[in-house]
């Protein structure tokens, strides 16, 4: 029996969130580690390290462990891991919760086994593993556990994966690389492109938030935006509307089109149909660009829409397991 205190966590490629039972999403951090190059010691994790993004002295780097959706770096993935949970139950010698786990697709199996090892040393008595489309249909309250079809794709900083899911199992699943990140690169190569403009990671991502979409915006939004003119080598400030960051962004936009519809039409027909009627649900924290749900629905013609939450649904969705065990146990993958 799960009880209070028990956790979900969501290790993603840029953030890390954890859930405790009783008590909802306590904990949010980016998943970033700052490195002294030399010494592999590591300087700060989460927003501290975030901060240092673009200004940290040349000795440091300022490392995303797992930002590809792959383990990029095991040692620094288990040590950051290890770092937020002792944040969490450091202070009580005898709570040793057990956690329900959700990792991005690309870590193996064998990278799965040693983290939750590592987690074993760091105070989690237990750890299971919650397939990513499960947990965020489960957190988006999708209809999945009979024999109805669903369509989740979660879309996390470092790609997304798009799921169809029925009788409370994957029945199909793709990993497409367009993610947030991909989006912050296309900004930044068409603003250096376009204006010999360069910006930074943070900016970009600032921009995306501010000016980008799937569909042009109505009525345009201007913003000054700040980098470093590649002819001069000085500092800029230039204003850009939303409708060139929706044209750096449209091819992006239309490769995620194309991969979701090539699911479907990997798809049974019964599920396809179900789909056709059920709708494509987004979760994860860059399902927010603007107009992406509404782009999606225009092309492939099957109503898609935003999860309520929708960066917290992952985490969400392995609360719900812990909540709501026994009922729901049978989802967890077996290690
Ligand atoms: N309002 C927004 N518009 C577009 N993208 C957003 C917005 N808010 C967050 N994002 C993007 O969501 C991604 C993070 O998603 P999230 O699910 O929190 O992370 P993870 O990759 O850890 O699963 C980042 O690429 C971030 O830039
Ligand atoms: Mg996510």
């Amino acid at each position: 029996m799960a009880q209070a205190g028990d956790l979900g966590i969501d290790l993603g490629t840029s953030n890390v969130v954890i859930f405790m039972k009783g008590r909802g999403v306590i904990f949010r951090e980016p998943a970033v580690v700052a490195v002294e190059q030399e010494s592999r010691n590591i300087i700060a994790f989460g927003t501290d390290a975030y901060r240092m993004i673009g200004r940290a002295p040349s000795n440091i780097s300022i490392v995303r462990p797992v930002a590809q959706g792959e383990m990029l770096d095991f040692e620094l993935t288990s040590a950051m891991l290890r770092q937020y949970i002792v944040s969490i139950t450091g202070k009580h010698l005898f709570f040793r919760p057990r956690a329900i786990m959700s990792v991005p697709s690309g870590i193996k199996e064998m990278e799965i086994r040693a983290l939750i090892t590592s987690m074993f040393d760091a105070g989690i008595r237990r750890t299971q593993i919650l397939e990513r489309p499960v947990a965020a249909a489960l957190g988006a309250q999708l209809n999945f556990l009979g024999p109805y079809g669903c369509m989740v794709a979660d879309m996390s900083a470092g790609g997304t994966d798009v799921a169809v899911l029925c009788n409370g199992a994957v029945s199909v699943i793709s990993s497409l690389r367009v993610g947030g990140d991909h989006f912050d690169d296309a900004i930044i190569r068409y603003l250096r492109k376009k204006y010999n403009l360069l910006v930074g990671e943070r900016t970009a991502e600032q921009i995306k938030i501010t000016l980008g979409g799937a569909v042009r915006r109505d009525p345009q939004v201007v913003m000054d935006i700040t980098g470093r003119n590649l002819v001069s080598g000085l500092p800029k400030t230039m204003s850009v509307h939303s409708d060139e960051i929706y044209e750096a962004l449209v091819d992006n936009v239309n490769d995620l089109i194309e991969g979701i519809q090539a699911v479907i039409e990997k798809t049974p027909p019964q599920l396809a149909a179900d789909i056709f009627e059920s709708g494509i649900t987004l979760t994860g924290g860059a399902a927010a660009l603007y107009g992406l749900a509404e782009a999606i629905g225009d092309v492939i013609k099957v109503p898609c829409r935003v999860a309520p939450d929708a960066r917290d649904c992952v985490v969400n969705g392995c609360g719900r397991v812990l909540t709501e065990q026994p009922a729901l146990r049978h989802l967890l993958n077996r290690f």
